[in-house]
């Protein structure tokens, strides 16, 4: 799936980019030029950012079960 449609840069490259070290919108941007047209992804780049700057790595957490 594309995170940037303008650029063609799918979500697995911004991953990519994040982990080699983009932690912003503009660094992303001056990566892979992902963002920096209509904009209409900013939003989405810094949710995949924020995602995988979590200490999980945006692993969906474990639901505690409570026992009776
Ligand atoms: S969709 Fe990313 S800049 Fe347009």
């Amino acid at each position: 799936m594309y995170a940037c449609v303008c650029f063609s840069v799918t979500e697995e490259e911004v991953t990519e980019e994040i982990a080699r070290g983009a932690h912003t919108e503009e660094q992303l941007g001056d990566r892979c030029g992902a963002g920096t047209s209509c904009g209409t992804c900013v939003e989405r780049l810094g949710c995949l950012i924020a995602a995988a700057l979590q200490p999980n790595g945006g692993a969906p957490r474990r639901v505690p079960t409570h026992s009776a």
